[in-house]
C-alpha cells in the first residue's frame, strides 16, 4: 500500500501547503455546529461520516423498496436480492478477490475474525500450535485469538515493535515455528497509523512453510488506499462499512475460496442451510453457510454505495489527499511545545492519524477541552492496550483524517493544544 505524494493543488502559507477537500460538501454533518462551533472532525478512525450518496441509498430502499431478501418470490424481494448479490460483487472488485464468493457480509470487522478464529481456528488448530500477532493489534485482533487459544491449548506469539512504531521484521522472523498456524496482522495501526508492510510478512511466511495463514486486518487501510488481497495473497482479509463511509453494522470477511471451503459454519439459522432434518444437516456452500439469518440488508447497500463513491472520487486521489494532510499536520503539531508524538517518523509509513501526548495534560484533559472548540478526536486506548504498554503510556489523543479533512482542521486542533498549553500553565 503506497501513499501519493505532496505538491499540487495546495496553496502555500508560510512554506506550508493550505489543503482543502474538494469532496467535504458531500457530507451533510459539516453543515452542523459543535457546541455552535464548526464541527471539526477528526476521528474518522473511529467512525466515518456519511456522504449523500449512502443516506440516499439506504432511505431508497428504506422508502421504496424493501423486503426481506433470498426468500420471496415477489418483485420487491426479487430486485432487492440481485441490489444486495451486486454489492457483494462489487466489494470484490473493490478488494481484488478473484470471486463474489470469496466476500462474507459480517456485522464489522470483529465478527469477520471471530468467524475466522472459531470456525477454521476450532478445525485446524490443536495443543501446541502457535499464533503470531503483532503488539499493535486492535483488541479484536487479540481476543478472539485468546478465547480460541485457551480452549484449544495454543500459543500467542507477539512481534514486538520498534521504537518509532513500526514492526520489528527480524524478531518476527525468529518467531517462526514449525507450530506456527496462523499469522494476524494489522494493514495500518488504528492507534499509531503505521502502514505495516503486510506483502513481506506474507512472503516470509510463505517462504517459511506454504501452509501458515496469514489474516489481514484491514478496518483502517482499506479507507486510505487501493486493496488488492490477491496481489498482497492474505488469505483473510477484514474490513467494516462504519470506517468507509457507509453504514454501521456491515463488514466484509474476505476469504481464499479454497480455505472458506473447508471450513464448517460460524452460526447456524435461516439461509445457511441446504437440508434440516432433526438427524442432520447440510450446508451451502461460502459465502452463504457463514451468513446466517436475515443479514444486514440496507446496511449492505448503503456499503455499496459507499463503495461507489470512493471507488468514483478514487482511492489514488484520496491517498494524495491524506497524505499532503498529514504531511501538513504532521510539521504543525510538531511545532506546538511539549507534544510527544507516536508512530513512524518517516509519513511515508503512515496514514492519516496522528497519535499524540501533551506534556502537563492527560490525553482526556486535551480531549475535553477540544470538545468545546468543536474539534472531536479519540483519547484513551484506543483498544490497543499491549500496544499504550509497548509504548509506556496509558492514553494517547489521537486526530484521524477522512477524505473531507481539510487543513483548517487541523489549524483548529493546533489551535485548541495551545488553549490546553494554556490553561494547564504550560503557555
Ligand atoms: N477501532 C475504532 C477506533 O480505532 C473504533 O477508534
Amino acid at each position: 500500500m503506497v501513499a501519493g505524494g505532496a505538491g499540487e493543488g495546495a496553496r502555500e502559507r508560510g512554506g506550508m501547503s493550505k489543503l482543502s477537500s474538494p469532496w467535504r460538501s458531500d457530507f451533510p454533518i459539516f453543515g452542523t455546529k459543535m457546541h455552535g462551533q464548526k464541527l471539526v472532525f477528526l476521528d474518522s478512525g473511529a467512525s466515518a461520516q456519511k456522504p449523500c450518496a449512502v443516506i440516499e441509498a439506504m432511505d431508497a430502499v428504506l422508502s421504496r423498496g424493501y423486503a426481506n431478501i433470498h426468500r420471496g418470490l415477489y418483485e420487491i424481494s426479487q430486485n432487492l436480492t440481485a441490489a444486495f448479490e451486486d454489492v457483494r460483487a462489487k466489494v470484490a472488485r473493490f478488494i481484488g478477490a478473484g470471486s463474489a464468493n470469496e466476500i462474507i457480509f459480517t456485522r464489522n470487522s470483529t465478527e469477520g475474525i471471530n468467524l475466522v478464529a472459531q470456525s477454521w481456528g476450532r478445525s485446524f488448530l490443536k495443543e501446541g500450535d502457535e499464533i503470531i500477532l503483532t503488539a499493535m493489534e486492535h483488541h479484536a485482533n487479540i481476543v478472539p485469538w485468546q478465547l480460541l487459544a485457551g480452549p484449544v491449548g495454543c500459543t500467542i506469539k507477539v512481534i514486538p515493535i520498534t521504537a518509532d512504531g513500526r514492526l520489528d521484521l527480524p524478531a518476527f522472523e525468529k518467531l517462526l515455528s514449525k507450530k506456527t498456524k496462523l499469522i494476524g496482522v494489522v494493514h495500518v495501526s488504528n492507534a499509531l497509523g503505521t502502514i505495516n508492510p503486510v506483502e513481506t510478512i506474507i512472503k516470509t511466511a510463505r517462504a517459511f512453510n506454504p501452509a501458515i495463514k496469514v489474516l489481514v486486518d484491514g478496518s483502517q487501510s482499506a479507507v486510505h488506499a487501493a486493496i488488492d488481497v490477491r496481489a498482497m495473497d492474505a488469505d483473510f482479509f477484514v474490513f467494516t462499512g462504519h470506517k468507509l463511509y457507509g453504514p454501521t453494522g456491515i463488514g466484509v470477511l474476505y476469504g481464499k475460496a479454497e480455505i472458506l471451503d473447508s471450513m464448517p459454519p460460524y452460526q447456524g439459522g435461516g439461509d445457511m442451510i441446504e437440508r434440516v432434518r432433526f438427524s442432520g444437516t447440510t450446508y451451502k456452500e461460502p459465502p452463504a453457510r457463514f451468513e446466517a439469518g436475515t443479514p444486514a440488508i440496507v446496511e449492505a447497500i448503503g456499503l455499496g454505495a459507499a463503495v461507489d463513491y470512493v471507488v468514483d472520487i478514487g482511492m489514488e486521489a484520496i491517498a494524495v489527499h491524506e497524505r499532503k494532510l498529514l504531511e501538513y499536520a504532521t510539521a504543525e503539531i510538531r511545532a506546538v511545545p511539549g507534544i510527544t508524538l507516536y508512530g513512524p517518523e518517516d509519513t511515508a509509513h503512515k496514514a492519516g492519524i496522528l497519535s499524540f501526548t501533551m506534556e502537563g495534560a492527560h490525553p482526556s484533559d486535551v480531549g475535553m477541552v477540544l470538545d468545546p472548540c468543536g474539534v472531536a478526536v479519540r483519547t484513551g486506548h484506543h483498544c490497543c492496550m499491549p500496544l499504550m504498554e509497548a509504548l509506556g503510556v496509558d492514553a494517547t489523543v489521537r486526530a484521524s483524517f477522512g477524505l473531507y479533512t481539510n487543513s483548517a482542521d487541523i489549524d483548529a486542533l493546533i489551535a485548541g493544544l495551545y488553549k490546553v498549553r494554556s490553561l494547564f500553565g504550560q503557555g
